[in-house]
């Protein structure tokens, strides 16, 4: 999909189909009372062509709602869609990035390859350069769909995306956000086409090269080591995952390294990178386990949020880490009651092979600070604990800094992504106190995505940290107006918020 920034009046856009948006500034409640939708155009034309229909009260501007009029009077554009932000007060800039790609997947299917996206003219969602890399985000988030294995896929790509700005905008102000927006949206659909991957195509070695390739487009400096390597590092966590799996694991190094830039925070970004997770010889139940394809969601979101920060410059060095191992039960696999030894010198009681991904993530995050890193965020489709406590719209996260977390909410409005503070505690952490060595790898059916937490905790110990459960959010269920169902990139924009803010 091509995208394109326009300043035209909208009434001038000649395209297949033009979007506005709208909100309801009905305040009164009752069986009675029709919405009042108002468009967010100072066009005249446009207005004109919309009025009948919405005196009609048939559509409430809900967000994501649309109505479709065809070759609307006093405009060039053949199609006119009205796309809902919902009520007035509540519409926000994230309203903007979901009415994007509710616009281009509203366009997809019907085969219309070109559309225009009116930004809003109302300084009550938000500024306009924040809608402008909003929608941009929003619609390239929205042309993806995760189909890139059947035969029969047919190319309903949206050929065209033009966000149109007002006329009298900042024009570089709104141009650069709208440079931002694209490289945010690919980014994410980078992670999203490594999350949809299965198991058999993507290896931790695949796993590796597409990193790689990556990289070197992008210039990143980028190493990818494997078994020799999580043997000399002294990676008995990482590697006793790997141990039972054919598929040798792989150790993913990115760095952003700007220049100039030689003092200040290092930034570690740890990914959990799964390609499969069986269980193990503590095998999950065969229902549903074709989803474990996606326990990598954590490495490609860092390797997402790679890709947007090499792009977007950040003064501020940065270190990406991704642990890939297959988690399978094989001769060579380890077993409940085994002991590993860490890189940092702990040593692990395995209760159940199947919490995986916390040690992986140990040796993940010592490593980082071997390296340097003075500031660190690991994200990972950790526990299902976390699903049951947060279900499947907050992504839990948790810390041991309070002005580190802070950052990271700070940058979720812009983000548009939602996490939820969990809490930790010295009294959770007694629940993985081990009897045969330093530290168990579950702690019991309560709390389950705190234990978890402070199981990392013990690795990253006093550099202020940010755990990101992501096992909710990785995995879209059913599909939205805005967003395909499969995988969602979560994490990829506010780890990117995160690290923008230590410019
Ligand atoms: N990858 C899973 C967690 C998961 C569950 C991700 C559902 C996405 C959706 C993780 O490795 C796992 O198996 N966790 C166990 C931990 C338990 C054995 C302590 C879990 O959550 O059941
Ligand atoms: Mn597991
Ligand atoms: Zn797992």
């Amino acid at each position: 999909m091509k995208t394109e920034l326009s300043f035209s009046p909208l009434a001038q856009i000649e395209t297949e189909l033009l979007a506005v948006t709208a909100i309801d500034t009905q305040t009164a409640k009752g069986p009675d009372v029709k919405p009042e939708p108002v468009l967010l155009t100072s066009d005249e034309a446009v207005r004109a062509a919309a009025a009948a229909v919405l005196s009609t009260g048939e559509f409430k501007a809900a967000a994501n709602e649309t109505l479709l009029l065809h070759a609307p009077a006093g405009l060039k554009a053949k199609r006119l869609l009205i796309v809902g932000l919902g009520k007035k007060g509540k519409a926000t800039v994230h309203a903007v990035r979901n009415a994007a790609g509710t616009a281009v997947r509203y366009t997809k299917p019907r085969a219309i390859r070109e559309l225009a996206f009116a930004l809003p003219e109302n300084d009550s969602v938000g500024p306009l350069h924040a809608m402008c890399r909003a929608a941009a985000e929003g619609a390239i988030v929205g042309d993806f769909d995760p189909d890139t294995y059947r035969s029969e896929r047919k190319d309903v790509s949206v050929h065209s995306f033009t966000v149109a700005a007002p006329p009298n905008a900042d024009q570089a102000a709104v141009k650069a956000a709208f440079n931002a927006g694209v490289i945010i949206g690919d980014s994410q659909n980078f992670a999203r086409s490594l999350v949809n991957e299965p198991g058999n195509k993507l290896t931790p070695t695949v796993f590796g090269q597409r990193a790689a390739k990556m990289a070197a487009e992008v210039g990143l400096k980028s190493e990818v080591y494997s078994t020799e390597k999580l043997h000399e590092l002294k990676m008995g966590a990482f590697w006793s995952v790997s141990q039972g799996s054919e598929e040798p694991p792989a150790l993913i190094v990115l760095k952003y390294e700007p220049e100039g830039v030689t003092e200040g925070p290092v930034l570690g970004l740890v990914g959990k990178g799964i390609t499969f997770d069986t269980g193990g010889i503590s095998i999950k139940p065969a229902d549903n386990m074709e989803k474990m394809k996606y326990d990598m969601a954590g490495g490609a979101a860092m390797v997402g949020a790679m890709r947007a920060i090499a792009l977007l410059k950040p003064r501020v060095r940065v270190i990406g880490i991704v642990c890939s191992a297959e988690n399978m039960p094989d001769g060579k696999a380890q077993k409940p009651g085994d002991i590993q030894t860490a890189m940092s010198g702990k040593t692990i009681e395995i209760i159940n092979t199947d919490a995986e991904g916390r040690l992986v993530l140990a040796d993940g995050l010592t490593y980082a600070r071997s390296l340097g890193a003075t500031h660190l965020i690991d994200a990972a489709t950790l526990t299902g604990a976390c699903v049951v406590a947060l279900g499947m719209i907050n992504a839990g996260a948790f810390s041991n800094d309070d002005a580190t977390i802070e950052k990271f909410q700070a940058g979720l409005a812009t983000s548009g992504e939602k996490f939820w503070r969990m809490p930790l505690g010295d009294e959770y952490y007694d629940q993985i106190r081990s009897d045969i060595g330093d530290i168990k790898n579950t702690g019991g059916r309560w709390g389950g995505a705190i234990t978890a937490a402070e199981f990392l905790h013990a690795f990253a110990e006093d550099t202020p940290w940010i755990h990101l459960d992501i096992a909710g959010l990785a995995w879209i269920e059913d599909k939205k107006p805005f967003i395909a169902k499969g995988p969602s990139g979560v994490a990829v924009r506010s780890i990117l918020e995160w690290v923008r803010s230590y410019e």
